[in-house]
C-alpha cells in the first residue's frame, strides 16, 4: 500500500473529472474453486486498488463527488472469523490507512444508494458476481449492468491510470526485475528431457520466493509459433528453442510480463539466429523510435516495416516493401501487436476497453492482418508504461489457409515460407516507460543478443 496522500489525490483527481454523482468501485470478491472456502488466490481488482489500496475481499468503495466524501462499505470481521484466522486488525481501522474515515457495514450499502438520489457512475464488471452485486444494490436487471455502465467514469479512470506516477513506476520496476529472475532462472534450469512445465514450476517459484503472483498464465514452450500456447506437456531436447513469455504480480499488485526465447542446447542452430537477430533488430528499432508523442501505431508499422525487409533478403516475400505493408503482409508472420499497457493488470486496464484504452478519436483500430490485434496504436504520452514484444512465427494453420486462397500470391514465395512452417516462432519483451524526452527499460539489463544468451546458458 502507498501513503495515504496518494490515494486521496487519486480520488480527488477523479471527482474532479466526474464533477458531480455517486461513483461506485465494488472490489473483488474470492472466487471459489470447488466450494465457498476453497478458492483461488485473491486478486483485488485493480481500480479498486488504484483508488482505495486494499487488499481484501468483498469491499465497496463509494465516493461521493458532490459532498466530496468518501466511504468503504464491507463486513467487518467478528469472534467467529478471528476462531478460524486469528486476530485481524478491524477494517474500521485499515480503511483510514487509505484515507478513508466513513466506514459502513455492506448490509447497509443498498439503503444508501437507494436514498441518494444522484446518478450512480460504475463501470462494466468482467466477473459475473460483481454484475450481481450492483444489479441487487442498484436494482437494475443483471444483463443491463453493462448498457447503464458510466463511459464518463470509464474514460476518466482510464486518463488518470494510463500516467504511471513515480511510485508506480518504481513498482512496477520491482515487479520487472522479478520477472527478470523467472527468466533467468528458466535459463539456468532448462535442459534436455525436462518438461515444459517442470521449467514452469521453477519459474513461478521465483514468483513465490518474492510473494509476486504470475500475472498471467506462463507461456512456456517449444512450439513458440502458438502465440499463447498453454499447453506444457512436450519434452525439452536439444536443437529446441523454449519461449517463455511470463511475469510477476508483485506484492503491491504491479506486474511485469516479459517474453525471451532460448536454445535448450545453449547454441542457437543457423536457422534460429538468422531469424533471432532479426527479432532483436525489430526490437532495438522499437526501442529507438518510442518518444513522447509518436503513436504506437507507428512504431509497430516501423517494426513490421524491419521484418518484411528482412524477409524479403531471405526470399521469403517479394515485391515493393511499401505495397506489402499497405497489404499488411507482415501479419502473416506477426499477427499481434507490437505491444500493450502495462500496470496494475497485465493488459493494463483492458478490462475497460481495449479501444478505449489503446485507441483515442485520432486513430481507430483497422480491420488489416497486422494491425487488426494491434492493442496499444495512439500516442505515447510521459508517464505510459508499456511492453515491446515484437515476434516472428510461422504458423502452419495460417499459412496453409493464405496458400489454399492463393493469398498473396504477388507478395509471397510460398514454396520458400512452407519449409519454415511450424519450425520457428520467437518473441522478445521488455518493458519501458516514456519519460519527458525519451524512454526508459525498466528492470536490470537482461541478456538479449544470441552472445549474451549463449553465454549465460554456458
Ligand atoms: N502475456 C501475453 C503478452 O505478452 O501480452
Ligand atoms: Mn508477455
Ligand atoms: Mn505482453
Amino acid at each position: 500500500m502507498f501513503d495515504k496522500n496518494i490515494y486521496i489525490q487519486r480520488r480527488k483527481l477523479l471527482k474532479n473529472y466526474l464533477k458531480t454523482g455517486i461513483i461506485l468501485l465494488p472490489g473483488n470478491s474470492n472466487s471459489p474453486m470447488c466450494c465457498q472456502d476453497n478458492c483461488y488466490p485473491f486478486i483485488q481488482d485493480s481500480i479498486f486498488s488504484y483508488f482505495f489500496g486494499i487488499n481484501e475481499p468483498n469491499f465497496v468503495g463509494v465516493i461521493d463527488v458532490d459532498n466530496d466524501k468518501d466511504y468503504i462499505f464491507a463486513k467487518d470481521f467478528t469472534l467467529d472469523d478471528i476462531i478460524w484466522m486469528g486476530p485481524q486488525k478491524l477494517f474500521k481501522d485499515l480503511v483510514e490507512e487509505v484515507g478513508v474515515y466513513n466506514f459502513i457495514d455492506i448490509d447497509n450499502l443498498k439503503n444508501f444508494l437507494t436514498n441518494i438520489n444522484k446518478k450512480i457512475h460504475y463501470v462494466n464488471p468482467y466477473r459475473d458476481d460483481i454484475k450481481l452485486l450492483l444489479a441487487n444494490i442498484l436494482n437494475i436487471n443483471p444483463f443491463d449492468i453493462a448498457k447503464f455502465s458510466s463511459l464518463e467514469l470509464t474514460k476518466s479512470i482510464i486518463k488518470l491510470r494510463s500516467i504511471k506516477s513515480k511510485e508506480e513506476i518504481s513498482e512496477i520496476e520491482k515487479a520487472v526485475n522479478i520477472t527478470r529472475k523467472m527468466h533467468l532462472e528458466a535459463m539456468t534450469v532448462a535442459k534436455a528431457g525436462m518438461k515444459e512445465y517442470e521449467v514452469t514450476a521453477a519459474v513461478e517459484a521465483i514468483c513465490k520466493k518474492y510473494n509476486a503472483y504470475p500475472s498471467f498464465h506462463t507461456i512456456c514452450t517449444i512450439n513458440g509459433e502458438i502465440l499463447h500456447n498453454h499447453s506444457q506437456n512436450n519434452i525439452l531436447k536439444n536443437g529446441d528453442l523454449l519461449l517463455l513469455d511470463c511475469g510477476a504480480k508483485s506484492e503491491s499488485g504491479y506486474c511485469g510480463d516479459m517474453t525471451s526465447v532460448f536454445p535448450i542446447s545453449g547454441t542457437f542452430t543457423k536457422e534460429q539466429t538468422t531469424f533471432y537477430n532479426i527479432l532483436i533488430n525489430m526490437f532495438e528499432t522499437a526501442e529507438k523510435e518510442i518518444k513522447p508523442y509518436i503513436t504506437y501505431k507507428e512504431v509497430h508499422l516501423k517494426v513490421s516495416k524491419i521484418l518484411l525487409e528482412e524477409l524479403k533478403k531471405l526470399n521469403l516475400v517479394k515485391g515493393e516493401i511499401n505495397d506489402l505493408i499497405e497489404n499488411g503482409i507482415y501479419g502473416l508472420f506477426m499477427p499481434h501487436g507490437l505491444g500493450h499497457m502495462l500496470g496494475l493488470d497485465v493488459h493494463d486496464m483492458e478490462n475497460l476497453g481495449e479501444d478505449l484504452v489503446g485507441y483515442d478519436e485520432t486513430c481507430q483500430r483497422s480491420n488489416l492482418m497486422g494491425l487488426k490485434s494491434l492493442r496499444l496504436a495512439k500516442k505515447l504520452e510521459p508517464g505510459f508504461v508499456f511492453t515491446i514484444e515484437p515476434g516472428i512465427y510461422f504458423i502452419p494453420e495460417l499459412i496453409k489457409k493464405w496458400k489454399s486462397e492463393n493469398k498473396f500470391i504477388e507478395y509471397l514465395n510460398y514454396n520458400e515460407i512452407e519449409k519454415l512452417s511450424g519450425k520457428i516462432g520467437m518473441r522478445y519483451e521488455g518493458n519501458y516507460v516514456i519519460t519527458e524526452n525519451g524512454s526508459k527499460r525498466l528492470g536490470e539489463p537482461m541478456p538479449r543478443t544470441i552472445d549474451e544468451i549463449e553465454t549465460l546458458l554456458k
